[in-house]
């Protein structure tokens, strides 16, 4: 008998790597190896290069990294080696020994001032320190493999780990009325699709290495987004629209950063699903106690 395809997840306790978890029993030909920073912290270049050569992969997903936006303003060493330099050691060792590589990236790499739709090709320029860091990991992964997916995405949320939907949720069942920004737009990504998504390019056999742009389908703001969770909850909650200046944050967020999303819909055929269809989804798991 052949040996599974196996598939190494680093950072698999986040929203991304979770969602990799319960795709496990969908995918049963597949060895998923699930590692967090706890048995695999990627900051050490020592302990990836043993965990590699006592174990054998055929993909490692990237799903590690520093994610905390605001914090990631004063917590700038803690940030660029999670997320830029650790993201080199891994794509080293992946390249030794020839392990496809899909590592995950941001919208932040752009300044988020334009009003068409990010392509790959264009003109990256980070909007605050942890973008700048995921760029210079996306940087230190194509310098040290030669064939890697990167894939940028915007807005995840699932039923795991904290976001923006499972905030709005609690403030919601909390307050009798919320300010929720509503001059920046973009579109929001739903871990479970995501990740489905590379299961499809994996299950394909179409890998083909480059930057690609995936979140769901649609444009809205913070506050319609607010709007149509508090729909989907039936929350007596009173939702206004507020300005960026009104919300002060320590890293400043894009005004416009929603993808052009042909490149990876004509490269592997992929069925993006719309942004509400998705959040309706997230939500049932939620209200049936999924966390
Ligand atoms: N969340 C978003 O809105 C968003 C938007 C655009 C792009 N992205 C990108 O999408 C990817 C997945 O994001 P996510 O939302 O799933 O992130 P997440 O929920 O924050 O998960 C990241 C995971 O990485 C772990 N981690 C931190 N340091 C590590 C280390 N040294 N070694 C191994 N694991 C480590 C974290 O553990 P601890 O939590 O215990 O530290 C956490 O479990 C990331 O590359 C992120 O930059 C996310």
């Amino acid at each position: 008998m052949s040996k599974p395809v196996s598939i190494l997840i680093t950072g698999a306790n986040g929203q991304l790597g979770t969602e990799f978890r319960m795709l496990e029993n969908k995918f049963p030909h597949y060895q998923f190896i699930f590692t967090t920073k706890e048995n695999l912290s990627i900051i050490h270049e020592a302990d990836i290069a043993t965990y590699f050569l006592e174990n054998k992969f055929d993909f490692c997903i990237n799903c590690a990294a520093y994610t905390a936006v605001d914090k990631a303003e004063t917590e700038k060493e803690k940030a660029y080696l999670i997320n830029a330099t650790a993201a080199g050691y891994l794509a080293k060792a992946c390249e030794k020994y020839g392990v496809k590589l899909f590592h995950i990236s941001t919208d932040y790499v752009f300044k988020g001032a334009g009003k068409e739709p990010y392509k790959e090709t264009d003109l990256v320029d980070p909007i605050n320190y942890y973008g700048y860091t995921k760029l210079e990991g996306e940087k230190l992964v194509l310098q040290f493999h030669h064939e890697p997916i990167i894939i940028r995405t915007s807005w995840v949320y699932s039923p795991y780990g904290n976001n923006f939907v499972k905030t709005m949720i609690r403030l919601m069942q909390q307050r009798e009325s919320i300010g929720v920004v509503g001059d920046q737009w973009g579109a929001p990504t739903y871990a479970a699709d995501l990740a489905l998504a590379i299961m499809y390019i994996i299950s394909s056999g179409k890998y083909k290495p480059g930057i690609y742009h995936y979140s769901n389908l649609g444009k809205i703001s913070w506050f319609e987004f607010a709007q149509k969770i508090k729909a989907s909850i039936s929350s007596p909650c009173i939702v206004n629209s507020i300005t960026t200046k009104d919300y002060p944050v320590l890293a400043s967020r894009p005004h416009f950063s929603v993808f052009n999303l042909n490149k990876i819909q004509e490269t592997f055929g992929i069925q993006i699903p719309e942004w509400q269809i998705s959040l309706k989804q997230c939500i049932h798991l939620i209200q049936q106690g999924h966390t």
